[in-house]
């Protein structure tokens, strides 16, 4: 049989996301974007714009019926991602898909399953998979230049997403976004989760935590604390944000910083001294299509993200989360601040997370003024 040197895919969901996998598909030589399919007016203009000879449908069966896709892109919302994963791997195509692959921690435990007992390749966008600079930490804590692996700590605070601005099904950020820094704390530890605790602030008074903090144990008894809040500073003349992971061993330290245009590893071993600035790339989307097509081609795994790894961060992220509401998150702020917030974020053209078209519900304070309800 003639070994083949490109795939033909199609995609489901053009928003934020899929347009900037469409951009990459459409760079590298390994792909053909065939399909783009949105059920949206705006995403379909858009796939006209950055895709002209891709077909564009509001009918996602085209693509699992045709016998010429080997891949299908699920770039939707969580809940729709079941589904369409079914019938992709029953059509006999490989997905490449993002996080999270369902909307609630038994469905994602069902697809693993499913995922597990086919023989197609399905790739997650567990993003920090494939940077350079977590890569470059776990080497060289793996070294055991700084020891023995004693404790990991992470944060991820920015003026980002904020209720109201999309994503239902992915839940409240620590959940969204979070997920992929309980990832992050798993593989550094190289052990799954043993205990937690976790404290929240329902800032703006809003129904959920919107800034989480949680502290705990592996099971090979390494110490982690992670914290994640949309909450820097919105409305700050000049935004900014507070990110780093900072590991500590029994000997030395690695630790890691980025402003999402670049990002700087420091290593403090006992026998290097190494410090790195380089691009930050975003979401990394470039390397992980470039990885799953070459997996694709070559019928093994060459190190993209799996769905299992996916839905272990998934799933201790709800169960955190749901410690922090368990915990007792007290309300801060007024809702008509939060409406101020996603007033402002309406007309901003550059900022942390901002949606791609203004989806924000007029009446959020009217909904979530907790403090009223009391
Ligand atoms: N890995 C990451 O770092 C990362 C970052 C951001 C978002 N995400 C994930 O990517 C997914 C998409 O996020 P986004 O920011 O692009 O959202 P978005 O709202 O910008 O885009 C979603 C698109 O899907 C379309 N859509 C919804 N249901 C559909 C269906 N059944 N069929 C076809 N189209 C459908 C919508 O019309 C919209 O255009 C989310 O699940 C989110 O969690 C991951």
């Amino acid at each position: 049989m003639e070994r083949k040197e490109k795939l033909k895919i199609g995609v489901i969901g053009f928003g934020r996301m899929g347009q900037l996998y469409g951009r990459e598909l459409l760079k590298n030589p390994l792909w053909e974007l065939a399909y783009i399919c949105d059920t949206g007016i705006a995403a379909g203009k858009a796939a006209e714009v950055i895709a002209p000879h891709a077909e564009i449908i509001d009918d996602e069966d085209k693509i699992f019926a045709n016998p010429t896709i080997d891949v299908v892109g699920l770039f939707a919302l969580a809940d729709s991602r079941p589904a369409q994963l079914y019938k992709a791997l029953k059509a006999g195509k490989h997905v490449l898909a993002e996080k999270p692959i369902a909307g609630d921690i038994k469905t994602e435990w069902e697809v693993a399953e499913a995922v597990a007992k086919s023989d197609r390749m399905v790739a997650v966008n567990i993003f920090n998979r494939n940077a350079w600079y977590h890569k470059m930490m776990v080497d060289f804590i793996r070294s055991g230049e700084i020891g023995e692996l004693a404790i990991i700590r992470i944060a991820h605070m920015t003026p980002g997403h904020m209720p109201q601005e999309g994503h239902g099904p992915e839940g409240p950020c620590f959940h969204d976004c979070g997920m992929h820094y309980v990832d992050v704390a798993r593989w550094y530890a190289g052990s799954d989760y043993e205990t937690y605790h976790a404290q929240g602030v329902r800032m703006w008074s809003y129904s959920d935590p919107w800034w989480v903090q949680v502290h705990g144990t592996f099971q090979n008894g390494v110490v982690f604390d992670i914290t994640q809040g949309f909450v820097y500073g919105h409305m700050a003349q000049v935004q900014t944000h507070n990110c780093y992971v900072d590991v500590i061993g029994t000997k030395g330290i690695a630790r890691l910083k980025y402003d999402f245009k670049t990002a700087t590893v420091e290593l403090h071993g006992v026998h290097d001294t190494i410090t790195k600035t380089d691009d930050f790339n975003d979401k990394k989307i470039d390397i992980l299509v470039d990885v799953f097509a070459k997996s694709v081609l070559a019928g093994k795994n060459l190190g993209y993200p799996t769905v299992k790894d996916s839905v272990i961060a998934s799933s201790m992220a709800w169960k955190m989360f749901d410690d922090a509401v368990k915990n007792g998150a007290p309300c801060i702020g007024k809702p008509e601040e939060m409406d101020e917030i996603l007033a402002r974020r309406r007309t901003m053209k550059q900022g942390y997370g901002l949606p791609l078209w203004p989806i924000v519900d007029e009446h959020a304070s009217e909904k979530n003024n907790l403090k009223n309800k009391k």
